[in-house]
């Protein structure tokens, strides 16, 4: 049995979270959320008042920063040089801010280079937009998980009301679609699928249906 490399790319609310982090689980591989790292970039630039237009300083930024995931009881933590920040980077107003921050090229760099760090080894499940198609191309399993746009607005709309936010379902689906926008017309690694990925439609199907043909793909693999 080989440890492979396992991509999960797609749009927003596709599901590639959830699906990320049980594939990972039945594997026992470990879970690299990379739109989590694209978002502490873009928390710590809202903190220090960089204006997402300046590259230059996002790029040191996304140099400096130091993320980390942690793995406990409680479910997966995201930490930025040393302080928890999975609640804070998940707002809607971080999402739109995020999808600026990470089209700035020396941000991606930054980014890519700790991704294949992290997953060179293989034994990962790394989900995000362009791991199939730029920072893994080798990658030996490739998804490209879709749903409809309406039912990807609905998704982070329960999701978001789920964790107390107070936010709108017309206002989600138009900023989930102008964030795919956003993310399939930049420039650097644009949000596209890799000719030889799998591409999974989760519109009308379950959570265990995906994850279902996910692990009969990468055993085939094996
Ligand atoms: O997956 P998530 O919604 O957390 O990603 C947030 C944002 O980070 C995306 O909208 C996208 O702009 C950016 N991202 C990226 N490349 C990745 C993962 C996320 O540009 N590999």
């Amino acid at each position: 049995r080989r440890e492979l490399i396992v991509a999960i790319d797609g749009p927003s609310g596709a599901g590639k979270s959830t699906l990320s982090k049980l594939l990972a689980r039945a594997l026992n591989y470990t879970n690299i959320d990379t739109g989590a790292m694209y978002r502490c970039v873009a928390l710590a630039a809202f903190r220090r008042g960089i204006d997402p237009a300046d590259e230059e300083s996002l790029g040191s930024l996304g140099r400096s920063v130091r993320i980390e995931f942690l793995r406990s009881n409680g479910g997966e933590r995201v930490l930025l040089d040393g302080e928890d920040v999975s609640a804070a980077i998940r707002t809607p107003e971080i999402s739109l801010l995020t999808s600026r921050v990470s089209a700035c090229l020396a941000v991606r760099e930054a980014m890519v280079e700790l991704q294949r760090r992290m997953g060179e080894k293989g034994g990962v499940v790394l989900e995000g937009r362009d791991i199939g198609t730029v920072v893994f191309p080798g990658a030996e399993a490739k998804f490209f998980l879709a749903a409809s746009a309406k039912e990807r607005g609905r998704r982070r709309y329960e999701e978001l009301c789920a964790k107390g936010h107070d936010v709108d379902l017309a206002q989600t689906v138009s900023e989930v679609e102008a964030r795919d926008a956003a993310d399939s017309a930049r420039e650097h690694a644009p949000l596209v699928q890799a000719p030889d990925a799998v591409a999974i439609d989760s519109t009308v199907m379950t959570i265990d249906e995906v994850l279902a043909v996910m692990l009969e793909e990468v055993r085939k693999r094996r």
